[in-house]
């Protein structure tokens, strides 16, 4: 896939120098390459599985930073989502002196002290995908995802436009005190709370899970006596659950009730070209060839932008996502 990226690059410092000087200057850490045509070590806190969108974006990673390109991935997901076992990762790639750290937190807050530990031994770590809370950038190197924010923005913006005489509306949100569902939150409310004719129901957690938002959705349909026309769910796998729902309900998603998804999965663009979804906004997961380059320029001893933005599609009608399914997509 043609990586769509936006990547801004530090004025001055191409990436060409970068890569002339190969990997022979390790940026910290004792235990990392010496020089020469050794390998670069990545210590990749990853989260493991938990949907299509995340099983995309980590074997893209680990697809990407292979032996050919001059790295030894260390690949360590968490066990059952739990943060204890990706703060114990965390430390043991310290401990182990690697040259870079890869961090899909879990959880957005309590990462100061492993941070503050990897800053002291001088080894830079690259957030992927997820930030922490606070977001103090001085603690890390950069960020390289979408952009929440704006992603959820545009699903305000077609919800708006697909009801001007504005909707009863409920929020299917991922687990509480990540990172991303707090950015998708202020993006989606920063437009729709403008908006008087959009009356908010309410807002639960399904934990990115299909059987749960199902199930959180029916008590809502049922206790609204189904008087609810739009949902925002923050990702598609939740999205497909309230299409569930709504069937089970005796009434037909797309017509009765519109339901608008983040991430633009493989099951969220076939839904959407089924008529079942009405809106997909793509969080491309697709950067591996983006963390390569940031790691290279790290392991350099180059600085990087403390943000790095994935550009991301949109899929607005059941015809663009057909058509991007012909084309060989997602991702
Ligand atoms: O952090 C990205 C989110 O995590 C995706 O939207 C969701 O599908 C994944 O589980």
């Amino acid at each position: 896939m043609s990586a769509r990226k936006r990547f801004t690059q530090v004025a001055g410092i191409t990436l060409a120098g970068a890569m002339s000087l190969g990997l022979a200057a390790c940026s910290g850490g004792d235990g990392g390459s010496g020089g020469g045509d050794e390998l670069a070590t990545v210590g990749f806190v990853a989260v493991g599985p938990e949907g299509a969108w995340r099983e995309a974006n980590e074997s893209n990673i680990q697809e990407t930073f292979t032996k050919d390109a001059g790295f030894d991935l260390k690949f360590a997901p968490a066990a059952n989502l739990d943060q204890k076992s990706q703060i114990d990762a965390f430390t043991s790639f310290v401990d182990e002196g690697v040259d870079v750290i890869l961090l899909s937190a879990t959880e957005g807050s309590g990462w100061e002290d492993s941070l503050a530990r990897a800053q002291e031994a001088e080894i830079p770590v690259v957030l992927i995908d997820r930030g922490i809370e606070p977001d103090d950038t001085s603690l890390y190197a950069t960020r390289i995802a979408p952009d929440n924010v704006e992603v959820s923005k545009a699903v305000a913006d077609w919800a708006i436009g697909a009801f001007p005489d504005g909707a009863n509306y409920f929020v299917l949100e991922g687990p509480a005190g990540v990172s991303v569902v707090n950015e998708r939150n202020s993006g989606w409310d920063e437009v729709i709370d403008a908006e008087s004719s959009f009356n908010k129901l309410g807002a639960q957690t399904a934990n990115w899970s299909t059987e749960e938002a199902k199930s959180v959705f029916e008590t809502v349909l049922k206790s609204n006596g189904n008087d609810v026309q739009l949902v925002f769910a923050q990702n598609d796998e939740m999205g497909i659950g309230a299409v569930q729902a709504v069937e089970e309900a005796g009434l037909t998603p797309g017509e009765d009730v519109k339901i608008a998804t983040i991430d633009g999965t493989r099951g969220g663009l076939e839904a959407l070209a089924a008529g079942d979804l009405s809106y997909v906004g793509e969080y491309n997961p697709i950067f591996g060839d983006i963390a390569l380059e940031v790691v290279e320029k790290l392991v350099a001893g180059e600085e990087v932008e403390s943000s790095i933005l994935v550009d991301s599609a949109v899929f607005d009608s059941s015809e663009a996502a057909q058509e991007a399914l012909d084309a060989g997509r997602p991702f």
